[in-house]
């Protein structure tokens, strides 16, 4: 087996329901999977369709992003909101092209060190463009781990989220590579968009429904429990 009975469920799940014709996908070009990414984190899929193609137009790769003005970067910007994304995103093209020979570094680790690129923006770049066995953890992938898991502790302590990192690493495909980890990593982020929403989850459509906790209990909306600080 290459994967684990919840991660190839998740696989088997994301090729014939999950999103497979945006943009960003079905490219191994970590500029454009990078870009995309930085994009989706605080925005909308149908506003990300709108400026994702005309940044790439008048940006191609990121020696052009690097070369450009903060001003011509922050102007193409203009709409899709929180601004340091795009200084981020500046900074880190320059990095790319002074530290890396212009090369997207290859793993998840280092690509972490870049401005802009936390630890589950790496994992999801390292895992679509180079296949690496790295685990995302963003917001809608924690209500879908926390859920099937059961894991009701508070994710507003440090140890418990470090904790729930470990779960999510050992939920991994057990086989890297570009045949299973970019249809898992897309795999979670589908479900947590779609079935597994935050208010009325449609579990009976979910392919891990099986082994979920939440559902097992009937109580999925409780998860993640996450007290404000
Ligand atoms: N949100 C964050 N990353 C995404 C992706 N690759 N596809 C769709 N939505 C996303």
């Amino acid at each position: 087996a290459v994967a684990t009975a919840f991660a190839s469920q998740v696989i088997h799940w994301q090729q014939s329901h999950g999103r497979n014709s945006l943009p960003w996908q079905n490219t191994q070009d970590p500029y454009k999977v990078w870009l995309s990414e930085i994009m989706l984190q605080q925005t909308q899929v149908s506003s990300v369709l709108e400026y994702f193609p005309r940044f790439l137009a008048r940006f191609p790769d990121v020696a052009s992003l690097a070369a450009a003005s903060l001003d011509d970067v922050l102007a193409l910007w203009s709409g899709l909101g929180y601004y340091s994304r795009a200084r981020n995103l500046y900074r880190c093209a320059q990095q790319v092209v002074e530290v890396h020979g212009g090369k997207f570094p290859p793993t998840a680790e280092l690509l972490q060190t870049l401005p802009g690129i936390g630890r589950s923006t790496a994992a999801a770049i390292a895992s679509f463009c180079y296949g690496e066995r790295a685990a995302i953890l963003d917001a809608n992938v924690k209500r879908v781990l926390t859920r099937v898991l059961g894991f009701d502790a508070d994710l507003a302590v440090a140890a418990n989220e470090r904790a729930l990192w470990d779960q999510a690493t050992a939920l991994l495909p057990l086989q890297a590579g570009l045949q299973t980890m970019p249809r898992y990593t897309q795999g979670l982020m589908d479900l947590g968009a779609t079935v597994c929403a935050p208010r009325q989850p449609t579990c009976l459509l979910c392919p891990v429904q099986p082994v979920c906790t939440a559902q097992r209990q009937g109580t999925p909306e409780k998860y993640p429990v996450k007290t404000r600080k």
